[in-house]
């Protein structure tokens, strides 16, 4: 009989933690006697043949290396049903039959569809900003939490030296967890995500006010990308209060960097689960983290899910930055 086939491709915004699934992908298929062939540029790869085939030794060195060796990208190709197709007839013409897609929503679309063309994808969540819906945990949430809280610990120490007030966006389009756990993890005065609704008078100026009364003299302000505008709150601040203050974007430093042991080991566990699923035939399905542990779901239900907040971590956070 003749061997299995799978490939792996990242797509999206690149994660750290996406080369130790990669790695675990390409590991855990060849243990199982599967031939795993690496697709690069993300969807782009099977519409350009830009292909190679992994060995064991493929994936040496990149446990611990941010970004992701594959390359990535958004396919505006792929996204059309011709798209779609020419993809398929090319890993049916490759003897692929099953891909395992790294990234977030989009990829996840992308791979909903190539298995109704026939080739069964399994999605693994790996994104930053832990914004997919049926899993508590998305692969590099963990390395850009710790990116910004190191980043923001430094601002710290300028703003505590001018007694000023720093304003710091961070990643998170239409999810605050990164600002929500960074905040926490950096004693913010005031957190802003795009899930809780806010008004600058009391949730910031009174916030800032009150710490002041009881002897606060610098003060952080995590805002979250999807709130955004940070120059014209530090502005705001400044204006109202006399306090001087400053506006920092964070941006892409929060993507880069060595994943972190969590990220590592998250990154191994749901890629080696994604390679039993295809073992077993079994495709259009995402691997994710419920209760803890690895688990899996259909696309199409994963993708309607509802993402919840964690509003009780939101209260907390507002209880302890007095
Ligand atoms: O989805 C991850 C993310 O880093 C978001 O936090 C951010 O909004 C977006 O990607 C930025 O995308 P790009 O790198 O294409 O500018």
């Amino acid at each position: 009989m003749a061997k299995k086939k799978i490939a792996v491709l990242t797509s999206g915004g690149d994660a750290p933690g996406m080369n130790a699934a990669v790695r675990a992908v390409v590991r855990a298929g060849i243990v199982k006697g599967m031939d795993v062939i690496g697709v690069y540029r993300g969807y782009n790869g099977l519409l350009n043949g830009d292909v190679a085939e992994m060995n064991l030794r493929s994936v040496s060195e990149i446990i611990g290396r941010g970004g992701t060796t594959l390359y990535t990208a958004r396919s505006e190709e792929y996204n059309t049903p011709a798209g779609v197709q020419k993809a398929a007839d090319y890993c049916r013409q490759i003897g692929v039959s099953g891909v395992v897609v790294i990234g977030g929503d989009g990829s996840f679309r992308g791979a909903r569809d190539l298995s109704n063309a026939g080739i069964p994808c399994v999605g693994i969540p790996g994104t930053i900003d832990n914004d997919i819906a049926c899993s508590e945990y998305t692969i590099g949430f963990d390395t850009a939490m710790n990116t910004a809280m190191e980043m923001i610990d430094k601002i710290r120490d300028t703003a505590q030296s001018h007694d000023r007030c720093s304003v710091v966006e961070v990643m998170g389009r239409r999810c605050g967890d990164i600002a929500l756990q960074t905040g926490i993890a950096c004693g913010a005065t005031a957190i802003l995500v795009p899930e809780m609704p806010y008004n600058i008078e009391n949730d910031v100026i009174a916030k800032i006010q009150s710490t002041r009364k009881t002897g606060k003299q610098h003060f952080i302000i995590i805002v979250a990308e999807g709130v955004g505008g940070v120059n014209d709150i530090a502005k705001y601040i400044q204006q109202r209060l006399g306090i001087e203050s400053r506006a920092t974007i964070l941006g892409h430093v929060q993507r880069g960097g060595s994943p972190t042991l969590r990220d590592r080991v998250m990154a191994t566990s749901l890629g080696h689960r994604a390679v039993e699923l295809l073992e077993d035939g079994i495709g259009d399905r995402v691997v994710c983290i419920k209760d803890g542990r690895v688990f899996d779901y259909d696309i199409t239900e994963a993708l309607n899910m509802k993402r919840v907040f964690d509003e009780k971590l939101y209260r907390i956070s507002m209880d302890v930055s007095i």
